[in-house]
């Protein structure tokens, strides 16, 4: 079997006596998309820019494919591709004048057909031309992407990448990462503060806090620690809260009724039941699970 794309083993990482990054070990799998989660100061960053090695790490081991990032330097960042907090472009430059100078400094040298694949990607071939002052956020987001893809990195990492973007271009930014992952196999590792949006992209969550790594778990539906909230609203809640506890844990809010905790093949059931016994039911929610299990596994403290 080949190398992992991405493990990391017993990092840590200290700014003058505060421990940052204590221990932290994790391993990504080839072509998924996984969401770095955590607090604000939980060490997301500071690991990302371990990884590209802009940052030495104190302890601990990073390989690439099987290369160590220490030992076997650029064998290793030539496997990960990554834009680090906002990506780094000349504004006074066109957006091709950008990819040729950063694909100079690559060896071995990127191809013009690399480079106008990753423009046509990216969707940027209208305004490649343009200077990148020109460009809205969306636009040089799309580009350091290009950028980072330059040279067929294995992994690709991206801090923060919805950070400020419309709906619109959150959605582009799923489908190049979706289209990356499950066409040419690239491992994604995005650090994000949107956790419904992690749901809708990635397949696996790593949360970290502190600096340690808190649990890595996948998205996919059936996976048996996938649990959701089901609210429920109907005219007699005397009818209903018998009915639900049979399925439940259950809590009245305001307007619901919270049965939390349980399958989402189990909310068909109980409507059903419901309809069976006459009991009336006006509405049915399923909750955003992540930020509850986020929320629950950081203890309160948001993405
Ligand atoms: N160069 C530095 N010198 C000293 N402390 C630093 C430095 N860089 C980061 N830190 C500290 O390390 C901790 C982790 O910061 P980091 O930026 O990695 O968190 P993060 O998870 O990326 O947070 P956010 O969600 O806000 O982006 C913070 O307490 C921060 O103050
Ligand atoms: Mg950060």
């Amino acid at each position: 079997m080949s190398a992992k794309p991405l493990v990391i083993r017993n990092l840590s990482k200290s700014f003058k006596t505060k421990k940052i990054i204590e221990d932290l070990s994790f391993e990504l799998d080839k072509g998924k998309i996984y969401g770095f989660l955590g607090p604000n100061g939980a060490g997301k960053t500071t690991t990302i820019r371990m990884l590209v090695s802009l940052l030495h790490a104190d302890q601990g081991e990073i390989t690439v494919n099987g290369f160590d990032l220490n030992t076997e330097r650029s064998n290793a960042l030539s496997r990960i591709g990554a834009v680090v907090e906002n990506p780094e472009m000349y504004n006074l430059m066109s957006g091709m004048q950008n990819l040729n100078h950063f694909a100079r400094m690559h060896k071995p040298k990127i191809s013009e057909e690399r480079i106008n694949e990753l423009v046509e990607f990216v969707e940027l071939k209208g305004a490649i031309h343009d200077k990148v002052k020109t460009y809205s956020l969306g636009m040089k987001q799309r580009l350091g992407i290009a950028q980072a893809l330059l040279h067929k990195p294995n992994v690709l990492i991206l801090d923060e990448p919805t950070n400020g973007l419309d709906p619109k271009g959150i959605r582009q930014l799923r489908k190049y990462l979706r289209t990356l992952a499950r066409d040419e196999g690239v491992t994604v590792l995005v650090s994000t503060h949107l956790l419904s949006e992690t749901e809708l992209m990635c397949d696996e969550v790593l949360i970290i806090q502190d600096g340690k790594f808190v649990k890595q778990f996948s998205m996919d539906e059936d996976s048996s620690e996938q649990t959701v909230n089901a609210l429920f609203r109907g005219p007699s809640n005397q009818e209903l809260i018998p009915l639900l506890e049979e399925f439940g844990t259950v809590e009245e809010e305001e307007k619901y009724i919270v049965v939390s905790g349980i399958q989402q093949e189990q909310v068909p059931t109980i409507i059903q039941t419901a309809a069976e016994r006459g009991i009336l039911l006006y509405e049915v929610i399923l909750k955003d699970t992540l930020e509850d299990q986020f929320l629950e596994l950081t203890g309160g403290e948001s993405a």
